[in-house]
């Protein structure tokens, strides 16, 4: 049995707040726009804490489908991996970075998310990884009856668009490492951030979604079984992928940090049970309860299935 806890959009803050010098006239001061107006006030520290401490203290393996910073400020990073690194000292982390990771051009060229959480990342088949700006991916984490393999999907677009990319060369990397014979006989736990499944019109993927995600998808069609963990939505979400040859599990975190009335959305973290057999045993929401320390656990319903 495998013991897997997801998070996901921690975008962890700056503990010295708004840096102004970093601000003006990119990116940013956009993000800082809507942190203000749609995520500041709902967004508790105090709950990010008490999720992370849960979800490590549940589980064997800890997975984090990024946008762990909100403006890649460095000292967002710096906070981001001192928070990881307390959970770590209890549970394996695995990242993967957000939109929000790679906020601007200059920090996805001088590869801060893999200076960073690059010790998060260190794969069982190297040689099958790509060296993409966001570190060497897919990275993959033979574990037990599980394969966890995390995709980078982040890059860095203009203000208002959000929209992920996993490009033609990881997902060429992906169908090799999906082949090779030590993930073949295990279930595949895919890391991504934006969501593979996306039932709105192409331009609002194009503006926010995941741009390949069917490609993606083609990759993952001879899978028989499976998941694909991610984040992005800030919603928890849970639907069943058809295959070729089955199905996958198909789930969404909500936002780590986010006090909101919707048990959806609000802070909370997933734990998914994987057993010897390779078949997902339970999968469940654990969702922060109205004292903010205690959580309340509910079962991760499928929605209808998506062919
Ligand atoms: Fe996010
Ligand atoms: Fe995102």
């Amino acid at each position: 049995m495998l013991r897997i806890a997801h998070v996901s959009d921690l975008h962890v803050l700056s503990p010295h707040g708004v840096e102004w010098r970093h601000m003006l006239f990119n990116k940013r001061l956009t993000g800082y726009a809507n942190l203000v107006r749609q995520r500041g006030r709902v967004y508790r520290r105090a709950y990010l804490a008490a999720v992370l401490a849960a979800a490590a203290a549940e589980a064997d393996h800890l997975v984090v489908t990024g946008d762990i910073t909100n403006l890649s400020l460095e000292r967002e990073f710096e906070a981001a991996r001192a928070l990881l690194d307390g959970a770590a000292r209890t549970v394996e982390v695995t990242v993967v970075p957000g939109n929000h990771d790679v906020y601007l051009p200059h920090i996805h060229e001088t590869r801060r998310f893999a200076h960073h959480f690059g010790a998060f990342l260190k794969s069982d088949l190297p040689a099958l990884a790509r060296p993409l700006r966001a570190g060497p991916f897919p990275c993959v984490k033979l574990r037990g009856p599980a394969a966890i393999i995390a995709l980078s999907s982040a890059v860095p677009r203009p203000p208002f668009i959000a929209s992920g990319l996993v490009g033609d060369a990881e997902l060429a990397a992906l169908a090799e490492v999906l082949a090779h014979p030590e993930v073949a006989r295990r279930t595949p736990v895919v890391l991504i951030h934006h969501p593979p499944v996306d039932d709105r019109i192409r331009l609002l993927e194009l503006r926010d979604g995941l741009v390949d995600a069917a490609g993606l998808r083609r990759v993952l069609a001879p899978h028989a079984r499976g998941l694909v963990l991610f984040g992005h939505l800030h919603r928890r979400v849970r639907r069943r992928l058809r295959t070729d040859a089955g199905w996958l599990d198909v789930i969404g975190a909500s936002g780590a940090a986010l006090d909101h009335p919707d048990p959806a959305v609000r802070a909370g973290f997933n734990a998914y049970a994987i057993a010897d057999d390779g078949s997902l045993a339970s999968a469940e929401a654990h969702v922060v309860a109205a004292d903010g320390r205690t959580f309340d656990r509910m079962p991760l319903r499928a929605s209808p299935s998506v062919a």
